[in-house]
């Protein structure tokens, strides 16, 4: 992949090219499924991150409350977030963590350490590199999201984890919502009948972060130059994608898509900065809505949007509905039951008792008080640690990781040609209904 120094602080944007993506859209190597494989079980976890801005700072505070997790070694572009990381950890009683601050590549050398797992939560282009050079030097890999940006880089995440057996697990911790594991929960019983559509959306006002002098304004809006289609799918589909058993008996199959013009985000910074600022001569191409429609191999469709430069309240949509006449919907969360006594939409706390997941009523108290994104990060952090100590199969994996990142590329390329579909790869080449019998999705308790 071809990269180009563009934007402030030498930050890289990965530039991508459709025609070399489309055609990457076949497999180069055919090793076996890490559908299904289990961690090897171990007592002690011990962790490396990579990248401590916003993100990584947040996930440590998590990591650093779950029992038996050490954290090794942290590295950072800047060795002053290094040093707060490394004081995080010895304020929680743990002896220092090894830095790593000399430069981009630095992080190559923690890879290299006695680590079980390497958390990346840097800049979207830095993930792939990072994720296979962890895997590479023998150890799992947990990317933020999305994680990756090119259908090439989803399979380079799938051909490095079956060729290195190690998993390459995409953090989204949006699937550990309360809701989310309540509404999976409520599908997994039947209570929604035949599941038929679902809707999922990225829709937040990020124009103030996009455009800040520090963290993710440094980086997250050159994507918005360069590229016109939805650029952080996985929010809201990874949710959606559990629903509907995607990878465990369904997988995405083709989808559509189209983008609104531009013209939030030019107008915010003509508004907001100086004739004589940079960001006055930056030319906007991501149309402020973007949407998608998928269409799985069993026939159901997903609404999948992105806007982040519209002021309007945050949603991911997380809506469902199914063949018994029962739907579910967010924002605020909702559940309508057909034939109930009940001809509107009813709380969904009326189910909770019933339905809340075990992660949440055992955890749910701590994970409140951690505070990361209502608790969810920390149920994220929680279950994955645990399943790396008691060598359980990782909800998530890389044909996830892959499958919920592609929409990036898929969409900027139905968008170049007025809608037409564009193909998901197979990425599990074949094999979305090995495990359909299987537990799924934290409930291999
Ligand atoms: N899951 C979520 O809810 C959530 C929330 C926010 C951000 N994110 C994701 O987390 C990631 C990081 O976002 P952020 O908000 O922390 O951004 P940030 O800019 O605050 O932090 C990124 C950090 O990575 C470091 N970095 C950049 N290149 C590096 C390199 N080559 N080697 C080492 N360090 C490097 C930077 O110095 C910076 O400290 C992004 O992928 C973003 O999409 C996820």
């Amino acid at each position: 992949m071809q990269r180009t120094a563009i934007g402030g602080a030498g930050f890289l944007i990965a530039t991508n090219s459709l025609s070399s993506d489309l055609a990457a859209s076949t497999p180069t190597s055919a090793s076996s499924s890490m559908i299904g494989v289990p961690f090897e079980a171990r007592e002690r976890v011990r962790l490396g991150i990579i990248g401590v801005g916003g993100r990584g700072t947040s996930l440590l505070e998590d990591l650093l409350a779950i029992e038996n997790v050490e954290v090794k070694a942290i590295c950072d572009l800047l060795p002053g977030k290094v040093a707060r990381a490394q004081r995080a950890v010895t304020n929680a009683g743990q002896a220092e963590p090894a830095s790593f601050s000399k430069g981009e590549w630095d992080f190559k050398n923690l890879t290299e350490l006695d680590l079980d797992i390497v958390y990346i939560a840097t800049p979207w282009n830095w993930h792939v590199p990072m994720a296979l050079t962890a895997m590479k030097n023998g150890k799992h890999a947990a990317v933020e999201v999305p994680a990756c940006t090119t259908l090439q880089e989803c399979w380079d995440l799938v051909d490095t984890s079956e060729a290195t057996r190690k998993h390459c697990v995409i953090l989204e911790n949006c699937c550990y919502g309360s809701t989310e594991m309540m509404v999976l929960g409520m599908v997994r019983d039947g209570v929604f009948g035949e599941i038929t559509h679902g809707e999922a959306a990225y829709l937040h006002d990020l124009r103030s972060i996009l455009t800040s002098s520090e963290g993710e304004g440094l980086w997250r809006r050159f994507p918005h130059i360069q590229r016109n289609g939805n650029l952080y799918p996985t929010h809201g589909l990874g949710p959606v994608a559990h629903y509907m058993d995607i990878h465990r008996g369904d997988r995405f199959d083709y989808m559509v898509s189209v983008s609104s013009s531009e013209a939030s985000l030019s107008a915010y910074v003509k508004a907001n900065f100086a004739d004589r600022d940079p960001k006055r001569a930056e030319k906007y191409i991501c149309g402020d809505m973007n949407t998608s429609i998928i269409k799985t191999l069993k026939g159901r469709t997903i609404l999948l949007q992105h806007d982040v430069v519209n002021p309007r309240p945050y949603s991911r949509l997380n809506s469902i509905s199914g063949t018994k006449g029962g739907a579910f919907a967010d924002y605020p969360p909702r559940v309508f039951v057909d034939g109930s006594k009940q001809e509107d939409w009813q709380n969904i706390d009326a189910f909770r008792d019933k339905y809340e997941h075990p992660l949440w009523k055992t955890t749910g108290e701590l994970a409140r008080k951690m505070g990361g994104h209502g608790g969810m990060d920390y149920i994220m952090n929680y279950r994955l640690m645990d399943c790396l100590k008691r060598g359980l199969v990782p909800d998530i994996n890389c044909y996830d990781a892959a499958a919920w990142s592609a929409p990036t590329p898929l969409s900027e390329a139905s968008v170049a040609q007025n809608g037409a579909p564009q193909k998901f790869p197979d990425f599990t080449r074949g094999k979305e209904n090995v495990h359909s019998d299987s537990p799924g999705f934290a409930l291999q308790t």
